[in-house]
């Protein structure tokens, strides 16, 4: 293994796996290296553009912290994470479309009655979200979960904002019998996806914005089934074309209808059963 060259380099990085026992693992590295030099090969990166991304790379890192999961926004903005989650959760008929989870779903959300506010003492337009859980032949699901969380009309998750009660707009709601819920909210806005590290200056440096159109995230889940992460975007939104992280389907797109001074939701959630 010597004199290795721009033709040889790349057969000669992949013949070091051969002692890799685990086949999948050795699997994913050697594509790794096949698309890394094929990467390189492309651009043909100065010395200075691969510190540049060494740099930025090493950026990343260190904005992460308990809070912050730099990475998962990187993953998010260059389409990674949709194209996961299109490979991992392909269409089915009868069960509701998944989307991104994002970086700032929190396990531990107080369960809540049905049809109570996760908003507390949020101001801002109250909505309540109605419908039903169901299998993909429409047999209502009873006990199944809904996991959802959102913004404050702010545009900041009560992680990022030290003005807002812990767990503030996340609950766990239930289905009865019949398989329905009532969730109460106020109603989400717009907002941008956080900027002010790497991941925000490269959006900047290539001309996009870093907005994502309204919505509000859950996991429905129940035993038996195969759970779904999701979200319910606001029908008529000005960012439901130009998602920074790419995450609307048509399907999840719902039109908020107004009832009582305030907004009416209504959507029923389909789940696969677990083959
Ligand atoms: C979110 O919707 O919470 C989200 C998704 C991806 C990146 C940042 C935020
Ligand atoms: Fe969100």
């Amino acid at each position: 293994m010597r004199n290795l060259n721009e033709e040889n380099v790349t057969d000669a990085v992949l013949g070091k796996l051969e002692n890799c026992a685990d086949p999948r693992l050795k699997d994913v590295v050697a594509s790794l290296v096949r698309h890394l030099h094929g990467f390189i090969r492309e651009v043909e990166p100065t010395e200075e553009e691969w510190l540049a991304g060494i740099r930025f790379l090493t950026e990343v890192g260190q904005k992460c912290d308990d809070k912050r999961q730099e990475y998962i926004l990187l993953s998010d903005t260059l389409g990674a994470s949709i194209l996961m989650d299109a490979i991992n959760h392909r269409i089915s008929e009868g069960a509701t479309e998944s989307s991104v989870l994002g970086p700032f779903y929190r396990e531990g959300a107080p369960v809540m009655e049905s049809g109570a506010s996760t908003a507390g003492d949020t101001q801002g337009e109250v909505v309540t979200f109605r419908g039903r859980v169901h299998a993909p032949d429409g047999r209502p699901i009873e006990g199944a979960m809904l996991d959802v969380w959102q913004t404050a009309p702010n545009g900041l998750y009560e992680v990022q904002d030290p003005d807002q009660p812990d767990f503030n707009l996340r609950g766990k709601f239930s289905t009865d019998a019949d398989g329905t819920y009532e969730i109460r909210t106020v109603k989400p806005v717009s907002y941008s996806i956080p900027d002010d590290g790497p991941v925000g200056k490269l959006l900047k440096a290539v001309g996009r914005h870093t907005f994502r159109p309204a919505h509000v995230h859950f996991i429905v889940s129940a035993e038996g089934y195969e759970p779904v992460v999701t979200q319910l975007f606001t029908e008529g939104d000005e960012y439901l074309e130009s998602d920074a992280v790419f995450g609307v389907k048509n399907s999840l797109v719902v039109p908020y209808q107004r009832r009582n001074g305030g907004h009416l939701v209504e959507y029923d959630f389909g789940l696969r059963p677990i083959a």
